[in-house]
Order: structure tokens, then sequence, then C-alpha cells
């Protein structure tokens, strides 16, 4: 599902309209949409005129996207920012060069010299600590015009089904970690598949996630028999986001109809993995990664941001990590205490360097710099994210440079109990639901071939 953008009609001839959004006036197909005429405010998308809608609900949704920054006075921004930012516009112009020239000449390597080589840590590290106001407008601004240029203002959609909170693992920051008194929930095999495909029938869903703890309860044939079950009932992508498990298990999963994974390194610094997730390596977690890669799994991945102990250094490593691992998607969050987790118990997370605001900015940051490290990549905004800021975190990641959005389908009886930390933001308003949501076809396909390109 992606959400689309709303244009007026300024004129029809042919069964073609021409459309004036916010970004352009453009000609587009009105295909099945029929009885639209002059006047009218429709939702589209590429070419294709989705449905039309009324003047009220296109305001609104551009709202959604518009962004509302103040002019800042580029001659007051220290030097330093304005030298890093300049370098990252001429690394993006090289890496658009490359693609250029690739699709005619396969053999481009300046622009490969560039792509890997242009920013340096000590950049990446210079832009998360920044704390002046017209420095971030900017560096937000930047990334959003980024986004729009090569992505657009098409949003993504995707939905995540919590499964199971069972998990064998006692990760330090997690709210379902084994040694947590919680009240655990397994869903049935057919309650899960009937929640995934009443997603698609009902609510036009095209890309689910399948999210459990690392719970072996549901052998690999279980998963397996899900996966096939609700890909034989409904026309969606399945996602995995279930853990570490054997190579095997994922060649067999992808299939039966799996394409994605969603798995996060946490992070990429080896000695705070280590202590944040006991008895496991951060080695191990990357050649899952690797694995699960190469089964032909399309890939997300990502870190903990403001882990204890964690530095700008740290998190700096885990951009470059993401961008070395070549994935597609980012799955990236805050990291947020959890009631009876030991990072809790110690009160670690008050100690945080600028409480809650400071938390939110350096997430944003890191959205922005990952834009610009990995212009194409999709960045869906995590529900951490609304937890810390529930009015506007979603607004204001996109505006940082994030394009896709994930809402939670776990029944009502069984979300509360899947509190992987404290205060889980529950999406309630419909709003972007109403915009994103169209059925049929076009809109699988259109993931389908985003998806085809990346490979
Ligand atoms: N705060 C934020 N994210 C968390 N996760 C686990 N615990 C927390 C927390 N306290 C994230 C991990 C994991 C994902 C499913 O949830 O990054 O990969
Ligand atoms: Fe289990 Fe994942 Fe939580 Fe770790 S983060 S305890 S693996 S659910």
């Amino acid at each position: 599902m992606c959400l689309t953008i709303p244009g007026k009609i300024l004129e029809i001839k042919e069964g073609k309209a021409t459309v004036k959004s916010s970004r352009e006036t453009t000609q587009i197909d009105l295909g099945l949409v029929f009885g639209a005429k002059k006047g009218d405010w429709i939702l589209y998308a590429t070419n294709r005129a989705v449905k039309v809608i009324s003047e009220q609900d296109a305001k609104e949704i551009i709202e959604l996207l518009e962004d509302n920054y103040h002019p800042v006075n580029i001659d007051n921004l220290p030097k330093k920012f304005v030298d890093v930012m300049e370098k990252i516009r001429n690394l993006n112009i090289e890496i658009r060069d490359l693609k250029g020239k690739q699709r005619g000449n396969k053999g481009g390597t300046k622009g490969d010299e560039r792509e890997s080589g242009g920013i340096l840590k000590g950049d990446i590290e210079y832009l998360l600590s920044l704390t002046d106001k017209d420095c971030l407008e900017t560096l937000y601004a930047e990334a959003n015009v980024l986004r729009k240029s090569r992505i657009d203002d098409f949003v993504c959609i995707h939905g995540i089904i919590e499964f199971s909170n069972y998990c064998k693992n006692n990760c330090l920051y997690c709210g379902i970690r084994k040694d947590q008194n919680i009240q655990r929930y397994r869903m049935f095999k057919d309650e899960i598949v009937e929640t995934a495909v009443n997603a698609v029938d009902d609510e036009g869903y095209k890309l689910l996630v399948l999210q459990s703890g690392e719970d072996e309860f549901y052998t690999d044939e279980d998963l397996i028999e899900i996966i096939k079950t609700i890909k034989n009932k409904a026309r969606v992508f399945v996602f995995l986001s279930v853990g570490e498990r054997s190579a095997e298990f994922y060649k067999k999963a992808f299939k039966a109809g799996a394409s994605g994974s969603l798995m996060r390194f946490e992070t990429s610094n080896k000695k705070l993995y280590e202590k944040m997730r006991p008895d496991k390596t951060l080695d191990l977690r990357i050649k899952s990664l690797e694995e699960q890669k190469k089964s032909g799994y399309y890939m997300a991945s990502g870190s903990l941001i403001g882990l204890p102990g964690q530095t700008l250094e740290d998190i700096a490593d885990d951009i470059l990590m993401i961008r070395k691992l070549g994935v597609p998607m980012i799955s990236s969050g805050p990291f947020l205490p959890a009631k009876g987790t030991p990072l809790y118990e110690k009160g670690i997370h008050k100690g945080f360097k600028g409480g809650t605001q400071g938390l939110i900015e350096l997430f944003l940051k890191y959205i922005a710099i990952c834009r610009f490290v990995m212009p194409d990549v999709k960045i869906p905004v995590t529900t951490a994210l609304e937890t810390l800021d529930p009015e506007s975190g979603r607004h204001r990641a996109l505006l940082a440079g994030a394009n896709a959005l994930m809402f939670n389908l776990t029944p009502d009886r069984y979300c509360e109990k899947y509190q992987i930390y404290d205060n889980k933001y529950r999406e309630r308003e419909k709003v972007w639901q109403k915009y994103g949501l169209f059925k049929g076809e076009e809109s699988y396909q259109m993931l389908e071939q985003r998806m085809n390109s990346l490979f």
C-alpha cells in the first residue's frame, strides 16, 4: 500500500486529466475513476488516478506532508556545517550521475569511489552532534528534498502482526525478554492467517510483517505453513521478523513465499552488543543477515539509538554498517526503557542527554543522515518514535527523510501484551490509512516493481 498524492483536476481530455498538486502539474490516466470532473480533487499515484476525494480530505493529506520550515539565513550557519552539507550534496550528485552512467555503461568507477569514500565517519559524528536549531532545520530540509527528488511523496504503508510475545532470549533492553514477569500469548496459526488475510481483503495492505520474540514453540514447519497459507489466500508480500533461525529455515521460508526479513543488528559496537544481548555475538547476527540476503530476502536492518553506553561514534558506525550491508530498507528506532528490565532498574534511561527531546532529535538526525548516505533506501517510521512523540513523530520523521509507515495490526486482545517498551504507541487515528488505502492490483504492482528494481 502506498500513500498517494492529492491533486486538483484542471482539465479532462480523452480519458486523461491534467492535475495540479503541490509539487507538479501533470497529465494522468483516469483509468477506472469514472465520473471525475474538472475541479474535483483526486488521489493519484505515479500517473494513474486512484479515487475522487473531498477538498477537505485533500487538505488534510497535503498538511501531513507539508514542510513548515522557517527560512534559514545560510550566511549565519557555521562554516564546518556548510562544508559538510556541500560535500553531501556533491556526493549525491555523484551517486545520481553514476546511476545514469550505469544504465548506458556498466563501468563507471569514479562514482563508485565517491560512493564508498565521499562522506567520512567524522562528518557523520559531527552531524549527529548538532544542536543549533538553524543547522537542524537545514539538515532535515535537505534530507526531505532528497527524499522528494529520489522517491517522491509516495509513502508506503506496511502492517505488522506480533503473533507471539514469548522469547528465549534475555536482551537487557527488551520488555518481553525471557525473565520478564509478564502475561504471555501465542496466536494460533489460523488466527495469524485470518488477521493477515483480513488486513489485505478489508484494508488493502500489500506488505505484512510477521513478528515475534524468538519462540521455538513455532517450528520451522509451522512458520512455513503459515506463510504458504497466507500466500495462497491473499496477494501480499510477507516479511518475517522472527529472529535468528537456521539458514535452512530461511531458505525454505523464502521458497514458501516469504519475500523479506526484518532483523536489526541492534548495535555495531561488539562490546556493547555482547553486554546488551547475553550469550549472543554480533558476528553471528551479521552472518545470519548475510545468509538471508543471499537467499534472496529483501532485508531490513538497523540499530537501536540511545542505548546506555552508546556513543555518537557508535551511531556513526551503525549508519556505515547499514550501508555496508547494502540493505534496501532500514529498521531502526530509539531505545525506550521498559519496566522490569535491567536497564530500567538501574535507571540508566533517566540519564539520556537532552531527555526525550534530545532522543527525538538524535533519531531525526540519524534518519536524515541515512537518507544522505543511502538516498534510495526505504526508511519506515518506527512505532518507538511515535511513542516518544505521538503528536508529530510521524510527520517530523517524514520531513527528515523517512518514507514509509508501519501500522500495528496485532489484534487488540494481544496488542497490549507486546510491550517491548513501556507505553507503546498504538495508532488509533486512521487518517494515514485513509489516504494510503487503495485496493486492487495497482499498488501491489508498484511495490513489486520497486522491490525488483533494487535487485
Ligand atoms: N526500546 C526500543 N526498541 C526495542 N526493541 C527491543 N526492546 C526495545 C526497547 N526497549 C527492538 C529491538 C528489536 C525489535 C523487535 O524491538 O531493536 O530488534
Ligand atoms: Fe527477544 Fe528480540 Fe526482545 Fe531480544 S529484543 S529479548 S530477541 S524479542
